[in-house]
């Protein structure tokens, strides 16, 4: 374990909205704990976004906001959105403070593991024995496809009636580094990748088909690369989730298929994401760690979320910007056994378990790695 204590470790801390804040708090104990117990350091720094950088400054995310997220080595963020700007032009909207950043720091690689604790096999919508020791990886294309793709709007015919337009669009070079990137990950884990996409009615799916196979032919013997259709992957994962290891897909179909995979977990407040660019010439990527459910206005401030998600967040961020294998798996350890020890939040309570809030689900991580460290 890494005993000096670097403090070149810049990482800007986005809370935003709704539980954001709450969750964002136990997150930054745990942060606490390596400075404290001196097993490194790290600079924080906190910023606002989505709705409260725009009650704040009157945009989702000021330009300001963006500098100081290119700048530092790792941004840690919570959630944006609320129904108090649901009315607001979509480019005022919270949710382009998040497209923004991931758009301009060109994150284009999102990994969205879905793993099942063995504590919550039984907390899983679905079966145990469809769910239990379930390691699974989407790889999502995240500054692409039809969320960014041009032409889009909504237009006014001549009639006088009007029609929507977005456009799904995706060069090679764009389909080419997501799919190394999805390779390179399967690499360290079981070598298999599914390729996930409409090719059968989609032009550009039949792109990204072409482009995985001459990658994986070309430099990834190793790996063996399958392909499927997105509606079947989504039966398949909730049919028999475990036939999958590397899922690499579009930035709309990776959107729906890792809420469908968060699901198996027991709960979204389980997923954790990183959102990783190309490596720079010092082999640095810049990169955003955020958890995959959203804001949850319903139940923000009531103390009663689970901050699970995000501290797992953090340690990605140990893992996969900072090299940190030994401290990311103490977390990850440590998420394990208060999960053990019979706390829940709401999310994924279950029957001999103790309903437990967003604070003490944090107290108990925060016991397990002093018990540990
Ligand atoms: C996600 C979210 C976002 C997305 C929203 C908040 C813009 O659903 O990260 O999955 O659609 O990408
Ligand atoms: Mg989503």
């Amino acid at each position: 374990m890494a005993q000096t204590r670097a403090s070149n470790r810049k990482v800007l801390v986005l809370a935003g909205d709704g539980i954001g804040p709450e969750i964002m708090r136990q997150a930054l104990r745990v942060i606490e704990f390596f400075d404290r117990r001196h097993l490194t350091s790290f600079e924080i720094t906190e910023g606002p976004v989505g709705g409260a950088a725009l009650d704040e400054s009157g945009v989702p995310l000021s330009d300001e906001t963006l500098a100081q997220a290119a700048a530092s080595d790792a941004v840690l963020f919570g959630a944006v959105g609320g129904a108090k700007w649901d009315t607001l032009p979509f480019e005022l909207r919270p949710e382009r403070g998040i497209l923004r950043l991931r758009k301009e720091l060109d994150l284009f690689a999102n990994l969205r593991p879905a793993v099942v604790f063995d504590a919550l096999a039984d907390a899983s919508c679905l079966k145990r024995e469809i769910v239990a020791g379930l390691d699974l990886m989407i790889v999502r294309e995240l500054t692409g496809g039809i969320y960014f793709g041009e032409p889009r709007g909504v237009e006014t015919l001549p009639d006088g009636s009007r029609r929507g337009i977005n456009t799904e669009v995706y060069t090679e070079a764009e389909i080419e580094r997501v799919v190394r990137a999805a390779f390179d990950l399967a690499r360290k884990r079981s070598r298999r990748v599914c390729e996930v996409d409409k090719a059968n009615v989609m032009e550009s799916g039949g792109l990204w088909r072409e482009v995985a196979q001459r990658v994986r032919d070309a430099d990834y013997p190793d790996v063996e690369l399958s392909f499927m259709y997105a509606d079947n992957c989504a039966m398949q994962l909730v049919r028999n989730p475990k036939q999958f290891d590397v899922i690499v897909t579009s930035n709309l179909f990776g959107d729906l298929l890792s809420d469908c995979a968060a699901m198996l977990t027991g709960s979204l407040g389980m997923l954790p994401s990183a959102s990783l660019g190309a490596p720079d010439a010092g082999g640095r990527r810049k990169a955003l760690y955020e958890p995959v459910h959203g804001s949850a206005p319903d139940i923000a401030g009531k103390d009663i979320a689970n901050p699970l998600a995000c501290i797992l967040s953090f340690s990605m961020m140990l893992r996969y910007s900072f090299d940190m294998a030994e401290e990311a798996d103490l977390v990850e350890d440590a998420v394990r056994r208060a999960l053990a020890s019979g706390v829940r939040t709401s999310d994924i309570v279950q029957p001999n378990t103790a309903r437990v809030s967003t604070r003490v689900m944090g107290d108990t991580v925060l016991r397990e790695l002093e018990k540990a460290a």
